[in-house]
């Protein structure tokens, strides 16, 4: 069959916004799941297609030169010129060149992980994708520390450390850099107009303190290939959010994927509150229809293929 059914049929997708559907229908970490093998690899092979997770996770040194102009993917008329220091820390070869991993966790931001208490099971995958640089070091016994890949998008900068507007915030940034430890920083530079300038602090910042992470930045062709895979599997997303283009790409080096911090709902399963992010006071946004994302629907096509075994998401605590 060529189509995977994400929405459970193969009627087009219903945007449900509701948080009515889903809440309950998530089975607790210790009950039954089982991974699909045979699912997974047809995802893999189907994404393929689209993208090749080895090529498009970053553009390489080959391919550009400082001074080219480059568009950005969704504000074609602004551009941007390729800096000496972006064209310096552009890597020679995938950093995914001939990678296979058995299990990968992706780690979303959502409040859901506060009390879970999945730091350890986190930890205890061969690789953990993490996004936009999450604070860690506060939060282990939920979040663990491992990271062997963080996404960074430039408006990080602004939010978490407020435009590095004087030494202790650059300071604040640099030690986040420095703690990073050799892992892959990955940042969609090309993406939207507005982060040139953060995007070159960091460059700056890496360079100058000889900071060891292996920088990656997103082709420019990923965002579509992503955006068309899940369309041609009826997954009607506007702009895919960080931690589905990480899915996305991880289906080619992972072979089972553990999804946590996934939970795009104000409420948890029992009712409770949780907040949208782990880490700070960042109000619900996803659900507005100025965002570009459309969290929930995401969601509702992970937990399909949760239930099929092609991933898994945990969204309650862990054993
Ligand atoms: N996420 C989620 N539920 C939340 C918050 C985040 O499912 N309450 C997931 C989303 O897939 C998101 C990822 O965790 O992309 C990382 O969260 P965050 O850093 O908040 O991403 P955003 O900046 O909100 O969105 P993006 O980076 O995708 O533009």
């Amino acid at each position: 069959r060529a189509e995977v059914v994400i929405n459970g049929s193969s009627s087009p997708a219903v945007v449900d916004r509701s948080n009515e559907s889903i809440k309950h229908n998530i089975q607790p970490a210790s009950s039954k799941w089982r991974h699909n093998q045979t699912l997974s690899l047809r995802i893999r092979k189907q994404i393929l297609k689209f993208l090749d997770a080895e090529k498009d996770i970053s553009v390489l040194k080959g391919t550009l030169k400082p001074g080219d102009i480059i568009h950005y993917i969704f504000d074609r008329d602004s551009t941007m010129n390729v800096s000496q220091n972006l064209y310096e820390l552009l890597p020679r070869t995938s950093p995914l060149k001939n990678k296979h991993f058995g299990t990968c966790a992706i780690v979303g931001n959502s409040g859901v992980l506060l009390n879970s208490g999945c730091g350890q099971e986190i930890d205890a995958h061969s690789f953990v994708i993490r996004c936009n640089l999450a604070p860690v070091q506060e939060y282990a016994r939920d979040v663990g520390l491992k990271t062997d890949l963080v996404t960074m998008n430039p408006s990080v900068i602004q939010r978490a450390f407020e435009d590095l507007v004087n030494a202790t915030w650059r300071e604040k940034l640099l030690q986040r850099l420095h703690s990073l430890n050799g892992s892959i920083l990955w940042i969609p530079a090309f993406m939207a107009r507005g982060g040139k300038e953060r995007v070159e602090w960091v460059n700056e910042l890496i360079l100058k303190h000889h900071v060891n992470v292996r920088t990656a930045y997103p082709s420019l062709r990923l965002l579509h290939a992503v955006r068309g895979y899940w369309l041609t599997n009826k997954v009607h997303i506007k702009r895919p959010t960080t931690g589905l283009l990480m899915y996305t790409l991880a289906t080619r080096f992972c072979n089972q994927i553990y999804l946590y911090g996934f939970w795009p709902f104000p409420l948890d399963q029992n009712q409770k509150p949780v907040k949208y992010h782990y880490y700070d006071s960042l109000k619900y946004g996803y659900t507005s229809q100025a965002s570009p994302h459309t969290m929930p629907l995401e969601f509702k096509a992970l937990k399909s293929l949760h239930e099929q075994g092609a991933l898994k998401l945990t969204v309650g605590q862990c054993d």
